[in-house]
């Protein structure tokens, strides 16, 4: 099976550069209010769909168990160093389009900063949606296209997109911004439904970043992200779904990982998995799993 293509994290210092060092504490400290307001109280098992770094994983405290999932090896090894050894995390590298878990696995997924790096977004929610089990919590955030700086340039001629147009516009190679529209109704089909929405990141201006105390612009945008079931004109929504639908079992007991190549239950067999029904082997490294196909 062709899966698209993917925008490979390895070796990138994202989370040094683009985090710590690019003066970003506002965008991280507004994410963090909106996690809090849309994760649910308690959860077993969360499935965390392009962790890189694990920037958002001790959010995640209310779940029992947390799996990091990223393409890059790097990140998740980045991830490692930061969160400490804890027996909570299972890191996995894994394609978001061959998903190596089998179905109705998940009691909650969030993908944050991720869909925007998706050429077939409907496609890497149908896997999401797979995982989970029904009444799953399913955190999506997207990069939005309608947001009011776009407009505003597309008013004044500085833009050559129409920001109001339902499809996606790459705005750079695997980079996307999506209609939330649009975002919404991939949603509906593939069976999730949404309970809310937040807007996030309203003040995201190196104008605002220099004359406003960071404080100011989290409480600010803390209050502005309630609007997110009006209208969403912010470049970034946060938008928590459940999973419905009955097409999808609940796995069974000990079921746990499938193969990315012919979709066979996997045992857990470190340092090895091997498939026994198509003869894919899938190592275990220093504590992260290697599901990623060579194509
Ligand atoms: C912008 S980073 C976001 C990381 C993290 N969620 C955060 O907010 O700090 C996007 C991450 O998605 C991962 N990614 C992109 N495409 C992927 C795919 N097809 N499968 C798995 N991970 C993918 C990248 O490796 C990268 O770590």
């Amino acid at each position: 099976m062709q899966t698209p293509p993917i925008c490979n994290y390895e070796g990138s210092d994202y989370q040094d550069v683009f985090w710590e060092q690019g003066g970003r504490a506002y965008e991280d400290g507004a994410e963090a209010v909106a996690l809090q307001r849309l994760l649910p109280p308690r959860g077993k098992l969360l499935l965390e769909l392009g962790a890189g770094a694990g920037r958002n994983t001790p959010r995640y405290q209310n779940y029992e168990r947390i799996v990091l999932l990223d393409y890059s090896r790097t990140q998740l090894e980045r991830a490692q160093q930061i969160l400490g050894s804890d027996d909570r995390y299972i890191y996995v590298t894994a394609d978001i389009y061959r998903l190596p878990f089998v179905n109705g696995l998940f009691d909650g997924a969030t993908m944050i900063r991720t869909l925007h790096h998706m050429a077939e977004p409907r496609l890497a929610l149908e896997q999401v949606r797979r995982v989970l089990l029904k009444n799953a919590c399913f955190i999506l955030e997207f990069a939005n296209k309608r947001n009011l700086k776009s407009i505003l340039r597309y008013i004044l001629g500085r833009q050559y997109w129409n920001p109001f147009s339902p499809d996606p516009v790459e705005f750079a190679p695997l980079n996307f911004d999506f209609h939330p529209g649009t975002l919404r109704a991939w949603l509906r089909q593939t069976d999730f439904v949404v309970e809310r929405q937040l807007t996030v990141s309203h003040l995201r201006m190196g104008f605002f970043k220099r004359i406003l105390p960071l404080n100011f612009m989290i409480w600010f945008d803390s209050m502005a992200q309630l609007t997110g079931d009006l209208w969403q004109l912010s470049p970034s929504v946060f938008v928590r779904s459940h999973a419905s639908g009955n097409a999808i079992q609940p796995a069974a007991p000990g079921a746990f990982f499938r193969c990315p190549a012919c979709g066979a239950d996997l045992q857990d067999t470190p340092p090895q998995l091997v498939c026994t029904a198509c003869g894919q082997t899938y190592p275990v490294e220093n504590g992260i799993y290697d599901f990623r196909l060579q194509s």
